[in-house]
């Protein structure tokens, strides 16, 4: 569905808290700090904007954050886990402000880390802009994947299947999916007023992922690192706008 001017507004507000977050997380992660740390960063900047998590208790997840260190794709809980030097690990947050929501992660590299874990860093993140890049009116929602899954694959990394990005408004998840591949068909056309959540998820080795047993820490397959880059993006007159930015 498409978003009033009234209703971007609102998930403006809702991004630039998100924003924040990200801003005091990249602040605290150094040796030595553990991802409930972390997570409590986040609390407080919830509580300082009035604004309410749409992580905490969404199908009984317990924080408000995300936190996924180096072979952990997505939704690793925070808790007694202490970062060490050469880690890299991705952050997701989420707000809520007059019931719109936003959602954005980065991945970030704690002290000095290897050649491979930049890069992959690095290539996830400008997979993310140029996803971002075709999202204008009138083009296709499925060339954000193409053009995610290009810049990947060239730098020689794989993109993960089962975990996609997501329409995002009064609820987290909203239809459609956004995949992070050429699914083989074009998709809806991009009008003003759609709003996603493009998240790619990028492995060093394959795109497999393995689930653990407590239900949320998605791995992947061969244990090799993974990056995972996320902002919450409004269609535009004009073109694209990041509302997850500061
Ligand atoms: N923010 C994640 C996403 O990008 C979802 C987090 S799952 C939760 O879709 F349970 F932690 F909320
Ligand atoms: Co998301």
């Amino acid at each position: 569905m498409t978003r009033s001017k009234a209703e971007i507004a609102k998930m403006r507000r809702a991004g630039r808290v998100v924003a924040e977050m990200h801003e005091k997380l990249r602040d605290a992660v150094r040796p030595g700090v553990t991802t409930g740390d972390l997570n409590a960063v986040a609390v407080e900047i919830l509580e300082k904007r009035r604004a309410r998590s749409n992580f905490l208790g969404y199908h009984g997840y317990p924080a408000v954050i995300c936190t996924s260190p180096n072979d952990v794709i997505v939704h690793g809980i925070p808790g007694d886990r202490r970062l060490v030097e050469g880690d890299i690990i991705s952050l997701d947050c989420g707000a809520v402000v007059e019931g719109y929501h936003g959602d954005a992660a980065f991945t970030a590299p704690v002290g000095s880390v290897s050649a491979d874990a930049l890069r992959l860093m690095e290539v996830t993140e400008s997979s993310l802009w140029a996803g971002i890049a075709v999202m204008s009116p009138g083009r296709r929602l499925h060339e954000i994947g193409r053009a995610v899954q290009e810049v990947a694959e060239k730098a020689g990394f794989s993109v993960v299947r089962e975990y996609v990005g997501h329409a995002i408004g009064t609820q987290m998840h909203e239809d459609p999916q956004v995949p992070n591949y050429w699914p083989g068909t074009p998709g809806p056309v991009l009008k003003v007023g759609h709003v996603f959540a493009v998240e790619p998820m990028v492995n060093l080795g394959s795109p497999r992922t393995r689930l653990l047993r407590d239900g949320w820490t998605v791995v992947t397959a061969d244990g090799k690192l993974s990056a995972h880059f996320e902002h919450t993006i409004a269609v535009g007159d004009g073109g694209p706008e990041v509302l997850t930015l500061a």
